[in-house]
């Protein structure tokens, strides 16, 4: 894919309708809901609005792909093939999906091209890899039988997805549910429908059979409750907020359904005075800022040991002064709007909070301009335990820094979170790094880099920012149901 050197032109929007069973059709309602793009505030499409009606087409076009469907009776290896030819179409048309990405999410164009993208045809070609390869096994028991296992799809998948990675969250949760042979019922996030409905629309050019992939987009108290309460949808795979994973473990209690959550975190991002401090000046700026700080594994606590602290923020203060904040279709751009009015608000409602609770604010603190939902890249200097900003999720670019002297005081202090999605740290001792990688109550701990991401490297969280790995073949495990089936043999 060609990396744009000059200013991206606006995708068109083609596809705004639900998309259930093979077909685009208006919501039951008939009602329609906007989407906007955060740089502008400008209202791109109006999308069809799913709800309980809609979500019980779904489930019924799902559950019949599932048990009548060709689907249901391909060859696994047949299944995958079909993957890899998604895989190749959504790569043909990679330039025109980043420009939709950005349109709808506001995300610098070279941050969809260099990332969201690509590591949308990785996963799914990862996974597809595996459709010919989910196996049970032979099991030694007591008597005259023979035992085996096989492992099933899950059934109707119901797919819950963010807008931090529309495309990329989505695919996450694609990419192992056709290798198991599921099929699903996904709603992508309000703010940002765009990328995953043309790529269903791709998914039917590539021949996977109508049903299996059904979108139905919507908000989520009413098209995602629908999800997580319908009788016919065996499993929930949700990518959010804790409160919202909160309402949706309730929700899902009455069905007993499986559930896996992707959540938030708060994650410590520790830096050795030992450490190689060009490499972690780039990695922990990048930790935080990277998607305008919109990311479940920011690396927003930093932990900076004390000899190099003063020269370690001076220079990542530098970085801020420098960032080229703007239209996100300018490939130079670094940083783009925040997603929503909502966020914009919620962001500048933590800076204000850092501020008054006697945080040293050495850059940005505000918003940036008046059109678009951009703040300034921020930085938090003098940062305690109790601070608020040092314990909630911001979701924006606002980084905190804390000062340490030993290993042991920020041992304990990484784990004094309820979050547990990831952690990093900075040194060249290997004891010391291997040490913290043990200690580190997290789902993924990065040594001298951050946000390294791969689709066979299982991703998710320890305590609340989390259940269950999404990625790897880790990831499958909730995509399937294990059957033992025992024969007598005389
Ligand atoms: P959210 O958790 O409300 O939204 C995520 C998805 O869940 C969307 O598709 C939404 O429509 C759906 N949803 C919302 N309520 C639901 C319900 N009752 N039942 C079923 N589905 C429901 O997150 P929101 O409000 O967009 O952002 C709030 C905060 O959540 C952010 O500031 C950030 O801290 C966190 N967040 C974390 C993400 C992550 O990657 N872990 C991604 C997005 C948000
Ligand atoms: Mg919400």
């Amino acid at each position: 894919m060609a990396t744009a050197t000059e200013s991206v032109s606006r995708p068109q929007v083609r596809q705004t309708q639900c998309f259930i069973g093979g077909k685009w059709i208006p919501s039951s309602s008939g009602k329609m809901f906007d989407t906007l793009h955060p740089a502008t505030e400008e209202v791109v499409a109006q999308i069809a609005e799913g709800d309980a009606d809609d979500v019980n087409l779904a489930a019924d076009a799902a559950r019949d792909a599932l048990e009548n469907g060709p689907w249901a009776t391909m060859d696994a290896r047949d299944r995958g093939h079909l993957m890899y030819k998604l895989a190749d179409l959504i790569e043909e048309e990679q330039d025109e999906l980043a420009a939709l990405e950005t349109l709808d999410n506001g995300k610098p164009i070279s941050d969809a091209q260099a990332a969201d993208l690509p590591l949308v045809v990785d996963c799914l070609r990862y996974y597809a890899g595996f459709a010919d390869k989910i196996h049970g096994q032979t099991i030694p028991v007591r008597g005259n039988y023979f035992t085996y296992t096989r492992r099933e799809p899950v059934g109707v998948v119901g797919q819950i997805i963010p807008w931090n990675f529309p495309a990329l969250m989505a695919m996450w949760k694609w990419a192992p549910a056709l290798a198991a042979g599921c099929t699903m019922i996904t709603k992508p996030a309000e703010q940002t429908p765009l990328t995953c409905l043309r790529m269903a629309r791709l998914a039917q050019k590539a021949g996977i059979p109508d049903g299996v992939i059904n979108v139905v987009p919507g908000y989520g108290p009413t098209a995602g409750a629908a999800i997580v309460k319908h009788p016919g949808v065996d499993k929930i795979a949700f990518t959010g907020e804790m409160a919202t994973a909160q309402i949706i473990m309730r929700d899902a209690a009455e069905t007993l359904k499986r559930l896996t959550f992707e959540l938030g975190g708060k994650s410590p991002n520790i830096v050795f005075a030992d450490a190689d401090l060009d490499a972690a000046v780039e990695g922990s700026h990048f930790a935080l800022y990277f998607n305008q700080g919109q990311c479940c594994c920011a690396g927003s606590r930093l932990f900076v040991e004390e000899s190099i602290h003063d020269e370690f923020v001076e220079r990542l203060a530098a970085k801020n002064r420098e960032t080229k904040i703007g239209d996100p279709f300018e490939p130079a751009t670094q940083q783009g709007p925040q997603i929503d009015q909502d966020q914009l608000d919620r962001i500048l409602g933590y800076i204000d909070l850092g501020k008054k609770e006697g945080a040293n604010c050495l850059t940005g603190g505000a918003r940036h301009g008046d059109r678009g939902y951009y703040v300034e890249p921020t930085l938090f200097d003098g940062v305690t335990d109790e601070m608020t900003i040092a314990k909630e999720e911001i979701f924006g670019p606002v980084l905190s820094v804390l000062k340490f002297k030993d290993i042991d005081e920020v041992t304990r202090r990484a784990n004094d979170t309820q979050f547990g999605l990831a952690a990093a740290v900075w040194t060249r001792d290997i004891g010391k790094a291997h040490h913290l990688a043990a200690k580190v109550k997290a789902g993924t701990v990065w040594i001298n880099c951050y946000d390294v991401f791969d689709a066979g490297a299982p991703f998710g969280g320890f305590k609340m920012s989390g259940m269950g790995r999404e990625l790897g073949e880790a990831g499958l495990q909730a995509y399937t149901e294990s059957k033992t089936v025992t024969v007598a043999l005389d």
